[in-house]
């Protein structure tokens, strides 16, 4: 009898542990409400080549340091995924898109005979040159730069390949387009050399006046700073 009372205490408290556990299951359903996702998986948020990731990835190229020492060779080889729908010569006929000579430096749009889309025409009022800025951006991502674009082409994500592809392009009737000058905040390691500039300014400043060493870091903070502002209006839509 009193081993029956045992047993009946033992299933009696397993019976209440299984109860618990399940009233809390289910309250914690109303708390944590589960929602079965629309999509399975994780969503995975790859960042954009040149969006995110260290510094050097958001820097432009330093035309001016790459531009002279371009594999043009390599430029011209890179122009045959372009070949299907553009021709680049003097007087070349439009295809699919455009012609391009002299293209570097021609105004957005501008080449008579081809019926842009609305969006390329829309872009030359936000940005009327192919800089080589301009130019970059375009065939990094061309339906991210210029949405709506009837340029139905993926884009070059590799920088060195567009570096040699834009500098055979120059070649192409636009050798008069000024390239800039090299650009000490847009070379590898930039950021490092800013970090490294503040410290030689304080230093080298014997006197220790605060103004120089303030004039010296606003120089050096604004020169990196200025391009990506520019360019991200255009880049950002
Ligand atoms: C599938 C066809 C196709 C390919 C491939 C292609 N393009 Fe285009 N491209 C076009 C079309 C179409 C336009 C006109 C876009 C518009 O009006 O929106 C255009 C426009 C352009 C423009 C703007 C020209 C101007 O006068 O404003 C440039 C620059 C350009 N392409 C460069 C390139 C380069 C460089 C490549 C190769 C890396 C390339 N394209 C590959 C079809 C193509």
């Amino acid at each position: 009898m009193s081993g029956n009372l045992e047993w009946n205490k033992i299933f009696g408290a397993g019976l209440a542990t299984v109860f618990t556990i399940l009233v809390v299951q289910q309250a914690s359903g109303f708390v944590y409400q589960t929602k079965t996702p629309e999509k399975m998986g994780y969503a995975v948020d790859i960042p954009e080549e040149g969006a995110g990731g260290g510094a050097e990835a958001v820097l432009p190229p330093d035309w001016g340091t790459l531009i002279p020492v371009a594999d043009l060779a390599a430029g011209e080889a890179a122009f045959a995924r372009c070949q299907a729908c553009h021709t680049i010569n003097a007087g070349g006929a439009n295809g699919i898109g455009p012609n391009l000579y002299g293209v570097i430096g021609r105004a957005v749009a501008g080449h008579a005979g081809f019926a842009y889309s609305d969006a390329m025409v829309a872009h030359r009022s936000e940005d009327p040159t192919w800089s080589l800025d301009a130019m970059d951006h375009f065939i990094t991502a061309p339906a991210r730069y210029v949405p709506g674009t009837k340029m139905s082409f993926a884009g070059l994500r590799d920088t060195e390949t567009r570096v040699n592809l834009i500098a055979w392009m120059m070649t192409q009737g636009s050798s008069g387009y000024a390239v800039p000058a090299p650009d000490p905040a847009r070379q590898p390691g930039a950021a490092d050399a800013a970090v490294e500039g503040e410290v030689i300014v304080g230093g080298a400043d014997t006197t220790g006046a605060p103004i120089e060493g303030a004039a010296g870091q606003s120089t050096v903070e604004a020169t990196p700073a200025a391009p990506p502002a520019a360019d991200s209006a255009p880049t950002g839509g």
